[in-house]
């Protein structure tokens, strides 16, 4: 995921720990803008954590008071309730909002996985590199992906809490798709 440090903190599942005020600056501007239910159910299918750190994104959401995050990571030592590739089952759409830091290098095939899990007008949230909307390898993805609104964040974040002084050096932003959504897309720098 680091664009300067990446071969030396890639580890086999692209493990990162996204710092949670990151998340909160999302939640809070995502929340604005598109009101969530927060009693509906939401999933993190690459939920992260680990002996030393919280999943990010379910510590964040439950502190804003979304009451039913499912979590979901391939790693064994994870802190997800379920240990198991996000690719492979099928599951009922049945969740409002689907969000996630995924691995790059299989990102846009999460993202494809999340839009049929999502329900219907529900929302995918995938927080990337703000270049990941190039490359030829996901020009068809871009083609179709029901992209409503990109939210990128000015402010650098390290992903390895080992060392909180250590910035990317490059932007990141939350992109988020709605199941259905066929519109323009909007942009907001947060
Ligand atoms: C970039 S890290 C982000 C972790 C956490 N979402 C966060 O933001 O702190 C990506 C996570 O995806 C997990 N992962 C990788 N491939 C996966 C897959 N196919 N299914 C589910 N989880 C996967 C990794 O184990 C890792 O925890």
């Amino acid at each position: 995921m680091s664009s300067t440090a990446r071969g030396k903190q890639r580890n086999n599942d692209d493990y990162y720990v996204t710092p949670q005020w990151m998340v909160d600056e999302f939640i809070e501007h995502f929340n604005a803008d598109y009101p969530q239910d927060k009693d509906a159910f939401v999933l993190d299918p690459c939920a992260g954590g680990c002996d030393k750190y919280e999943m990010s994104y379910p510590t964040v959401l439950q502190q804003h008071g979304f009451k039913h995050v499912e979590t979901l990571d391939i790693r064994n030592d994870s802190r997800a309730n379920f240990i198991l590739d996000y690719l492979e089952p099928q599951l009922a759409p049945i969740y409002k909002l689907i969000i996630t830091n995924p691995p790059f290098n299989c990102s846009a095939e999460i993202a494809e996985k999340a839009f049929k899990d999502v329900s219907t007008n529900g929302h995918i949230v995938m927080l990337q590199r703000l270049n990941w909307l190039g490359s030829k390898k996901r020009k068809s993805f871009w083609e179709n992906a029901p992209l409503k609104h990109v939210y990128v964040h000015h402010k650098r974040a390290g992903f390895d809490p080992e060392k909180p002084s250590a910035k990317d050096s490059v932007e990141y932003a939350h992109f988020v798709f709605q199941r259905g959504y066929v519109g323009l897309s909007h942009i907001s720098i947060i």
